[in-house]
């Protein structure tokens, strides 16, 4: 018999792409973990995303609230609706990550981008993840909330504490400290909307206010969603292009020579190496997907990973290409719940790459075995230790 396929084993952890060429042959089969259903090629991934009636995104938080929590405040979050609800919140919440509220941004990322570069190219050794790709979107995402320094470092642990939640089977202690968190940051979200109720400012906090429609309720479960949404995703892009760039010494050569090529690097990255690897659908009936039939609430695995690998949308697909040509691609999804921190995320990247790479002539692993998240569902290295050679 052969072995189950299973999208938790640690070879597959390692590298999900040899999976996931078997997958696309076969093409739509279940996987362990839980017997979830595997949807692995680009057209059928495209059409799951599209229809909304019959692969909902309602009811996930429910199926992922572990026993022991009474109330996971990101069931709540708009990721987790369907139309009409969600429709309606997308609708109140997307000015704030609008175009011109990232031009404000702009100049801050670019300053904190600068000066986390300046501290990491020097060092003899260090770790990328910890030194760079995490406190990059903290620093963005309390600067987005309009959070106060001294809960930057908090944020993290809220944030870790979060995606823990789906995860892990914690200890008595564990689950105290997780319980704690939440706590810390309801006080914490409830404290910032009635500061900016007194005193509308720019920032996150202050344009949700601003749309009418929403209750306090809804605001404070989508700043909760922000940070597992926002935070490890955009971490796990900065730290998959730097081991992209000291895996493909020549491409790096050419991006450090030519910065101008930096948005197709993250493109590229994104569909190589896509920090997002799968979403998450329930059935809502009997139905069909790349002529199997899939039963009603069964939990389907959408696994853009998987998608953007496939021959029959990119030719070469597994070799990582510079020149590629032809974008639309999925690391964001697809349809209505096209990730709405798409450009923010974009920006951070750009601005954290060019700060970095104005400054090296070069970056390479100080060992060469990575260790990888665990998650299914997120990519990226638990650690990345580099060496840069700094500019003169
Ligand atoms: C949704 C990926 C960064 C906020 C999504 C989805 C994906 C994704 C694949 C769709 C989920 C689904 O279809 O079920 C990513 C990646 C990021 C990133 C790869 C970084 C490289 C961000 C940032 C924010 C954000 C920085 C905000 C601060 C959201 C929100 C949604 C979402 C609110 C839900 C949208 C909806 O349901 O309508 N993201 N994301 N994301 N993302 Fe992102």
């Amino acid at each position: 018999m052969s072995a189950p396929l299973n999208l938790m084993a640690p070879d597959v952890r390692a590298n999900p792409y040899p999976l996931y060429a078997e997958l696309r042959r076969r093409p739509v089969c279940q996987v362990e973990p839980g017997g979830m259903w595997a949807v692995s090629r680009h057209d059928d991934v495209v059409a799951v995303l599209k229809d909304t009636r019959r692969f909902s995104s309602a009811g996930l938080g429910r199926s992922f609230l572990p026993p022991w929590l009474e109330r996971n405040p990101v069931a709540a979050s708009l990721v987790m609706k369907d139309p009409p609800e969600h429709t309606r919140l997308r609708g109140l919440v997307s000015r704030a990550f609008s175009g011109a509220a990232l031009q404000r941004l702009e100049a801050q990322v670019r300053a904190i981008a600068e000066e986390l570069a300046e501290a990491v190219v020097r060092q003899q050794e260090v770790d990328f993840v910890a030194a760079f790709s995490l406190r990059l979107p903290v620093r963005v995402l309390s600067l987005l909330f309009g959070l106060e320094p001294e809960l930057w470092p908090r944020m993290r642990v809220w944030a870790d504490d979060l995606l823990s939640i789906p995860a892990s089977h914690p200890t008595p202690e564990r689950r105290e400290e997780i319980r704690q968190s939440l706590e810390e940051m309801e006080r914490c979200f409830q404290a910032l909307l009635a500061s900016r109720r007194a005193a509308p400012g720019e920032d996150l906090v202050s344009e949700l206010l601003g749309a009418e429609g929403l209750t306090d309720d809804e605001r404070m479960s989508f700043l909760f969603s922000l940070l597992p949404a926002g935070f490890e995703t955009t971490a796990h892009l900065l730290s998959n292009t730097v081991l992209v760039l000291t895996r493909h010494p020549r491409e790096a050569e050419r991006v450090i020579a030519e910065p101008r090529l930096i948005p197709r690097l993250i493109e590229e990255v994104l569909r190589y190496e896509p920090p997002a690897q799968s979403s998450l659908r329930l059935v809502t009936e009997d139905t069909e997907v790349g002529g199997v039939r899939v039963p009603r609430g069964a939990l389907v695995a959408v696994l853009l990973g998987s998608a953007m690998r496939d021959e029959q949308r990119y030719p070469e697909a597994d070799r990582f290409d510079l020149d590629r040509e032809g974008q639309g691609h999925l690391p964001f999804g697809h349809g209505i719940h096209f990730c709405l921190g798409a450009q923010l995320a974009r920006m951070e990247a750009r601005l954290g790459l060019e700060a970095l790479l104005a400054r090296i002539r070069g970056v390479s692993l100080t060992r060469q075995e990575v260790s990888w998240s665990q998650s299914y569902i997120a990519r990226g290295p638990l650690r990345l230790p580099v060496r840069f050679e700094p500019r003169a």
